[in-house]
């Protein structure tokens, strides 16, 4: 079987690769952009080459019957718009996807809106968006022969990366931020077998070390620069669709790091689009947090043309990033879906996070900026009362238990990071407290709570 049908294109100058031909840093030898997986053919294939809609939104659906891996997975089940390997046996899967898209009818009712929804993608198997990506990319080294895979992260990346590289019998490496990550995530790695370096630098500190590493060693980089990564990523995008019956909702609120989710979701929708699967495109907004903003800056002062590396510094560590990769093809979704970019503050983050938790939601602090985020632009009129809003929620509560512990103890924030959220942040926390082990004791607990 050669399902094999890509080429890659640079996102820069448009020169066209295929995919044996890319660099090991995945960078365009001419221009030094990024590339984008290309389905050459797709829109000049005619009559019956051309993909059917109703087929295969038919086929799509049938899958989630089957007792098939592949089908059971929510990235292969669309694998007739993923055609990235020579042999779909080839792909390693953890039934990743198919995750849960929750009404949040409390925000909902907040916030004046008829129709808010959360995707979570923390309910995929490693608890991160990531391993949608990670299936897809992972898969394409194993087919490739390679005996390594490597990559930089806050975490998340480095969790999925672990763990596929362990079913696929593949070693694997990974670089991270000392201090700057998340335990329940570190602990991930360390489960899966990854060899795990803690380095005195920060994530873009990482990357650069990494990149020159797989360019001088047979390793495959499994960041997000490498475009098959993208290709699982954009599948959520037809879940989203499925989900409303192929009528796109309103918006899409995404948030953004190395920026890698919201191109993916971006070039889903797009490809939806193209193939007549979908009638139009939803906005694609993206949330940034304040200490870790380029993008936002950047479209503050220029509407995104270029950015300027900061120093991050957020408590939301999967978003401490100053220098994303793929901020060029994040800055095009925004532009083409009429979406917005703008940060979001730690006290903003983490009074989202504590709400999205008492709607039942648990979710982790860099998922939390697209309801802090979702707030201002419906202050700002940018949102209206009736549309259909999704947040994309990208990892699970029990990542970063530390954090959650440390808001319901009071010790999260600063003084001058809560100034004026004071009110908020009292209403939300819910701190455990020590009590006599006496019925007595136990009920004037519970009424204490009862404010
Ligand atoms: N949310 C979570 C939970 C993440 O782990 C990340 C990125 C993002 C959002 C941002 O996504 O980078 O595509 O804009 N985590 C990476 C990692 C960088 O190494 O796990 P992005």
């Amino acid at each position: 079987m050669n399902d094999n049908l890509h080429q890659l294109r640079c996102f820069g100058c448009g020169a066209r690769i295929s995919g044996a031909e890319a660099r090991p840093d995945f960078r365009c030898s001419s221009c030094g952009d990024l590339f984008e997986v290309e389905y050459a053919g797709w829109n000049q294939r005619q009559g019956h080459d051309r993909p059917n809609p109703g087929a295969l939104k038919w086929l799509w659906r049938e899958r989630r019957c089957s007792t098939e891996p592949l089908d059971q997975s929510g990235v292969w089940r669309f694998r007739e718009l993923l055609p990235i390997l020579d042999n779909f046996g080839n792909a390693v899967t953890l039934r990743e996807g198919n995750t849960p898209l929750y009404p949040l009818l409390r925000s909902a009712k907040a916030l004046g809106i008829d129709q808010l929804f959360a995707k979570h993608q923390g309910m995929n198997p490693t608890g991160s968006f990531k391993d949608t990506g990670m299936t897809a990319a992972l898969s394409v080294a194993k087919e490739r022969g390679f005996e390594w895979v490597a990559c930089a992260s806050t975490g998340n990346t480095s969790a999925a990366m672990s763990a596929y590289a362990a079913r696929a019998g593949l070693r694997c490496l990974v670089l991270i931020p000392e201090g700057k990550i998340a335990w329940g995530k570190l602990s991930q790695a360390m489960d899966y077998g990854a060899i795990t370096c803690q380095l005195k630098t920060d994530f873009d500190g990482c990357v650069k070390l990494l990149t020159k590493i797989v360019r001088e060693s047979p390793i495959y980089l499994l960041n997000s620069v490498n475009p098959y990564r993208l290709e699982g990523q954009k599948t959520p995008a037809f879940e989203i669709a499925e989900a409303f019956d192929w009528n796109v909702p309103d918006h899409l609120i995404v948030p953004g790091g190395n920026l890698a989710n919201s191109a993916a979701l971006g070039k889903g929708f797009r490809e939806l689009h193209e193939l007549g699967l979908v009638a139009r495109l939803p906005k694609i907004s993206v949330i940034q947090a304040q200490g870790a903003n380029p993008l936002a800056r950047a479209f503050a002062a220029n509407d995104g043309q270029s950015i300027e590396p900061v120093e991050a510094h957020t408590r939301a560590t999967a978003i401490r990033i100053g220098n994303p990769a793929s901020w060029r093809k994040a800055a095009r979704v925004i532009h083409e879906t009429g979406g917005w970019c703008l940060d979001v503050s730690e006290a903003e983050i983490a009074i989202a996070k504590a709400e999205l938790g008492a709607e039942g939601l648990g979710c982790e602090p860099a998922s939390a900026v697209t309801l802090a985020g979702l707030k201002k632009l419906r202050a700002q009129g940018k949102v209206a009362g009736s549309e259909t809003v999704v947040l994309i929620l990208t990892g699970h509560t029990l990542k970063d238990a530390d954090y959650t512990i440390d808001f319901h103890r009071g010790t999260l924030l600063s003084e001058k990071e809560s100034a004026g959220h004071e009110i908020a942040i009292e209403a939300l926390r819910r701190n455990a407290v020590a009590v006599d082990a006496t019925p007595e004791a136990v009920l004037a607990a519970m009424q204490v709570d009862a404010r």
